[in-house]
């Protein structure tokens, strides 16, 4: 949980470039309060300068990230330490969400490994991804007893339909990024050692787009940002009161203690 440890994600700029990287690979990447504060305040810092036109997400070591810190929904999922439940307007999860979801910058994933919960369901705020084949993609919401956030229960059955939106949901199963570029959740393919390559070479072309048509163009793609809005605020009613409920805790102690959980059925 370490909310001192902002290190845990890591920020350059390279001219126009902003690379925001999840830094944390003992834990795969898992995503604290103080990282997701860490990286709300980069994605801000990327919003008001007006130099910068590119933003990119990356995970350090063999992850994107495992998502959302299991230990943090247990301790926090009440407020009982005194911060924001991860699922209410003002905690560091929506305001991260918020701010990127609303980035008017061009947004760039590139992915290996793990992408897990917010892992995913970020990408589809970005605007193109790059995945490697060692990436694994999973939306294990129904399996922690929680649902899915980000507007992903919007936004998903829109970009790949219901079915198959269905399908990562309800079943929660990890689809490797071979399935995921051929459903159209990623938009390139890589091996993993040309991944650093491959984003460089897209974000290289971006950067020698015109920036005010660059900028523009997604604007006009980005029309629907007041359902996505409410979505999200929807989904996090239910995602706190599951939060609270007995069965996200058997989930959530029965991946600590490395067995399988037990809901009764
Ligand atoms: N929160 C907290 N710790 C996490 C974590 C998470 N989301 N994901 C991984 N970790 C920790 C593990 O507990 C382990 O810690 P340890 O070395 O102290 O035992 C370490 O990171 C490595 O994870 P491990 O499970 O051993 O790696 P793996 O390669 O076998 O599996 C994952 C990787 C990502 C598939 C697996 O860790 C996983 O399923 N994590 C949970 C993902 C999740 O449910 N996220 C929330 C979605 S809403």
């Amino acid at each position: 949980m370490a909310d001192d440890q902002s290190t845990f994600v890591a920020v350059e700029q390279a001219g126009p470039v902003v690379t925001i990287r999840f830094n944390r690979p003992d834990k795969k990447n898992a995503l604290t309060f103080a990282m997701y504060r860490a990286a709300t305040a980069a994605l801000q810092q990327a919003e008001s300068d007006p130099t910068v036109r590119i933003i990119v997400l990356r995970g350090a070591g063999d992850s994107f990230t495992s998502g959302n810190d299991l230990q943090d929904f247990l301790t926090r999922s009440a407020g009982h330490d005194g911060s924001a439940p991860p699922a209410t307007p003002d905690s560091p999860v929506m305001q991260y969400l918020k701010a990127l979801s609303s980035a008017s910058k061009i947004v760039v994933a590139g992915i290996q490994g793990a992408a897990v919960g917010i892992g995913t369901t970020m990408l589809l705020h970005c605007d193109l991804i790059v995945a490697a084949k060692s990436a694994r993609l999973q939306l294990p919401f129904v399996n922690l007893a929680l649902v899915p956030e980000a507007a992903s229960s919007l936004l998903l059955p829109r970009l790949i339909g219901y079915h198959r939106a269905a399908e990562l949901l309800l079943l929660g199963d990890a689809i490797d990024g071979a399935t995921a570029h051929r459903i159209g959740l990623v938009n390139r393919l890589v091996e993993d050692s040309e991944l650093d390559a491959a984003v460089a070479q897209i974000v290289a072309a971006l950067a020698a787009k015109p920036p005010q048509a660059l900028l523009a163009t997604k604007r006009l793609m980005k029309t629907d940002g007041a359902s996505t809005a409410t979505r999200m605020a929807e989904e996090s009613v239910v995602f706190a009161q599951q939060l609270q409920s007995p069965e996200l805790k058997e989930a959530i102690q029965a991946f600590f203690e490395k067995r399988k959980p037990n809901f009764g059925g």
